[in-house]
């Protein structure tokens, strides 16, 4: 049977490092607090000039250069994003011009801190039905241009930079073993962007109340968020016939270093078995998965047959859980 295996991952994040300290300067925080709450030093912060997509371009040629695949032998490329170059086109139509590329399907998925996984399982799917064979699922984001920087409840929480997989379809029983993905919509509200869309559509009014900037109710979603990756991890282990013992590489969205070791508590896992960087990245939202899968990668942590479980949680309220076979 033809499985989705990845063959090569890339990232890319910004130059910019911006520290807590850094924070301090302009902002009722302290290095103290972000650390003790969230396990987050620092972030990349893109430069002025530099767009989502540059983001995804540089993290797929990586990636791409890895598997030693063209662009042009792609069949498909996914963006998960909330925060691309434009409304739309989709940053995925973008992404693919800048690689000089074309003909190829290009979207871009909305499942905010979820929308790496949800892109994956998108992908996978279509390579198991033998639709295509090679897809180019990516993960950017800018958030520090949709955080609101004189809001110390989420500012201090989100960073930039954009991580890559090449997808290939071939015979074996490595790659994607399954994907979960979940969504309650009634929890929408905790973790929006309120504006301008058809609620509020532009407006001087909307500007200075405040609404294309990112709203967030943290305590209620940081509950919800280590109840769900605990459940949707489990839904992969137990699908697959495995236990969190079999786990080689824990790979989890990078939100908060608290989610993390709550999670990590509750299935079990030894601090070895999982890939941990929120501390130098902040939360990437859909770019975080693929950014610390490439980091394991590169560092040599991924070798053949190991176990790989992905899980994410995020706005819509979404989550997501894939494993895989390295
Ligand atoms: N610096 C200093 N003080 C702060 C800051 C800050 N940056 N932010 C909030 N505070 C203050 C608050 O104003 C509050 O003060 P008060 O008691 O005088 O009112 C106090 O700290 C406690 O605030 P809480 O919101 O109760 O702090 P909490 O312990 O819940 O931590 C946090 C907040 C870190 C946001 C936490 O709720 C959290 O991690 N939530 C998950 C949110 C998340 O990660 N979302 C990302 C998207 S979803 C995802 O990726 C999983």
């Amino acid at each position: 049977m033809i499985k989705a295996r990845v063959v090569g991952t890339g990232s890319y994040v910004p130059e910019r490092v911006m520290t807590n300290f850094d924070l301090e300067k302009f902002l009722d925080t302290s290095d103290d607090w972000i650390v003790t709450r969230t396990g987050i030093r620092e972030r990349h912060v893109a430069a002025e000039g530099e767009m989502t997509s540059d983001l995804a371009t540089t993290a797929a040629r990586r990636a791409l250069a890895m598997a030693a695949i063209a662009a042009d032998d792609i069949d498909l490329i996914v963006v998960g994003t909330i925060s691309g170059d434009y409304p739309w086109p989709a940053t995925a139509c973008l992404v693919q011009h800048k690689l000089g590329t074309r003909g190829q399907a290009a979207f871009d998925v909305s499942a905010a801190c979820s929308g790496f996984l949800y892109a994956l399982s998108s992908a996978v799917s279509q390579i198991e039905s033998g639709r295509i064979r090679r897809a180019l699922v990516i993960g950017a984001e800018i958030l520090t241009r949709i955080v609101d920087w004189e809001d110390r409840n989420t500012c201090v929480l989100f960073g930039d930079g954009a991580g890559a997989v090449v997808l290939e379809g071939l015979e074996g029983d490595s790659g994607v073993l399954s994907t979960h993905l979940h969504a309650d919509g009634s929890f929408w509200e905790l973790l929006h962007q309120p504006g301008f869309g058809s609620v509020h559509p532009p407006s001087v009014e909307g500007i200075t109340a405040r609404l294309p900037y990112l709203k967030m109710q943290g305590n209620e979603v940081f509950k919800i968020a280590v109840r769900s990756l605990h459940e949707v991890a489990l839904e992969a282990l137990e699908g697959n016939g495995f236990s969190a013992a079999d786990v080689d590489l824990f790979v989890p969205h990078q939100a908060n270093r608290r989610i993390l070791d709550a999670t990590v508590k509750r299935l079990g896992l030894r601090d070895d078995q999982v890939y941990v960087n929120v501390e130098r990245f902040g939360n990437t939202s859909g770019a975080s998965i693929p950014i610390a899968l490439d980091e394991a990668n590169r560092a040599g942590r991924l070798q053949g047959g190991d176990l790989v479980l992905l899980d994410a949680f995020g706005g819509g309220l979404t989550w997501a859980s894939a494993l895989l076979r390295w």
